[in-house]
């Protein structure tokens, strides 16, 4: 299969399952993505991630670009060889960290200046063009385009004003990305109105189909961002599912940064692909565990003389090899192996319940996959 072509597996209801194939293999969806922000999955080794069925991996552009710089990651011949690791990998533009770290920065319609804040207090000037050139240097199999993301909750106007940028922006990205073993997806954004979200939507299907009739590449995929930042849970669910159904059927739909269990499992049912998120090994390092019951706080005193696995519906590492009562001890201690181990459980949860997800779109029981996980202890726990 030429690569970034989409196989549409099966679906069930608005839940997909898709196949397509990268440089560096081929990916099955629905996926839960593990976060290596500075290329590194915090505490696992590549080896362990592969153990772990991992698919893609996240790596973010703007802490790269910051630490080591692009020059030694492009010395090393690109980001998966320089942290060893043989599967797919995706980079974020790293529009969002400069929007969500205090960066003091400035976006006029060209670009963004900012100061490096949480590094050296640098001064930086990026465009779409120069974060593509960025983005192709660091080598990632995916790479997102330059976007803004703005906070909740913003007037209209400004939702509206900072949509149209990031279209803009999505746009310029097109133009600049030559790159054929690499593949580009725009980033729908729209903030918590359906309107504009559908506006975006047609605008960057708009871009794509002129990007291919000149006989550039277009879009591959489309992330949907702007979520999850601060807005009540459920709302959400009140635009996802349409923007959902405006989108492509035959690309695949990333949502940015969401990684609750109970979330993943709504949302594929909405009709997304794919998933990143921190949320499985930050957790993890302050001692909690998901699990088929909900969420574990290994710090509690009643596993003190628990001498059962951390979650005995669990095929993982941690789980076949050690007890809650020494996992509680290593929290307790502050023993790194604690947040490791906790880490590779909770990132073989989410990879294990997308694979499951999939298994049911592919069987054509997605409704029952979805009621089972609504009526389990585990789902009002997020
Ligand atoms: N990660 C989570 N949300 C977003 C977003 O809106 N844009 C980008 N680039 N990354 C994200
Ligand atoms: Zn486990």
């Amino acid at each position: 299969m030429p690569l970034f072509d989409v196989n549409i597996d099966a679906t069930c209801g608005n839940a997909r399952a898709l196949t397509f194939e990268t440089a560096h293999g081929t990916v099955h969806t629905p996926m839960f993505m593990p976060v290596g922000t500075h290329a590194t999955v915090k505490g696992v080794t590549t080896p362990q991630l592969r153990e772990l069925n991992s698919q893609v991996v996240l790596a973010n552009t703007y802490h790269l670009y910051m630490r080591p710089g692009v020059d030694i990651i492009e010395k090393a011949g690109g980001v998966q060889k320089f942290m060893n690791y043989d599967g797919p990998m995706l980079t974020d533009s790293g529009g969002f960290q400069l929007f969500s770290l205090d960066h003091m920065m400035k976006t006029d319609p060209d670009g963004v200046t900012f100061h490096a804040r949480d590094y050296d207090g640098s001064k930086h000037r990026w465009t779409p063009e120069s974060n593509m050139d960025i983005q192709q240097r660091i080598g990632a199999d995916i790479v997102m385009q330059l976007d803004q993301c703005i906070g909740y909750p913003s007037p209209k106007e400004a939702v509206a004003a900072s949509t149209k940028l990031s279209w803009e922006w999505a746009e310029r990205c097109c133009a600049a990305h030559t790159r054929e073993d690499q593949a580009l997806f725009a980033i729908v954004q729209g903030g918590m109105h359906l309107d504009l979200r559908l506006e975006n939507v047609k605008r960057l299907i708009e871009i794509d189909a002129a990007s291919r009739a000149a006989g550039h590449k277009g879009f591959q995929g489309y992330g949907i961002g702007g979520y999850s930042v601060g807005e009540p849970h459920d709302v959400m669910f009140e635009t996802l599912g349409d923007v959902c159904q405006a989108l492509p059927d035959n690309r695949p739909r990333y949502l940015m940064g969401v990684g609750n269990p109970t979330t993943l499992v709504r949302a594929v049912r909405e009709g997304v692909d794919m998933f990143d998120c921190v949320l499985p090994t930050r957790t993890a390092r302050m001692g909690t565990a998901f699990s088929h019951t909900g969420r574990m706080n290994m710090r509690n005193a009643k596993y003190k003389e628990d001498f059962t696995p951390l979650d005995p519906e669990c095929s993982c590492p941690t789980c076949t090899h050690y007890t809650r009562a020494y996992l509680r001890h290593l929290v307790k201690q502050g023993e790194m192996l604690g947040g490791i181990l906790l880490s590779i459980h909770n990132l073989h949860f989410l990879i294990d319940l997308m694979g499951k997800a999939r298994e049911a779109v592919l069987a054509g029981e997605y409704e029952t996959f979805y009621q089972d996980w609504m009526n389990s202890p585990a789902a009002n726990d997020y």
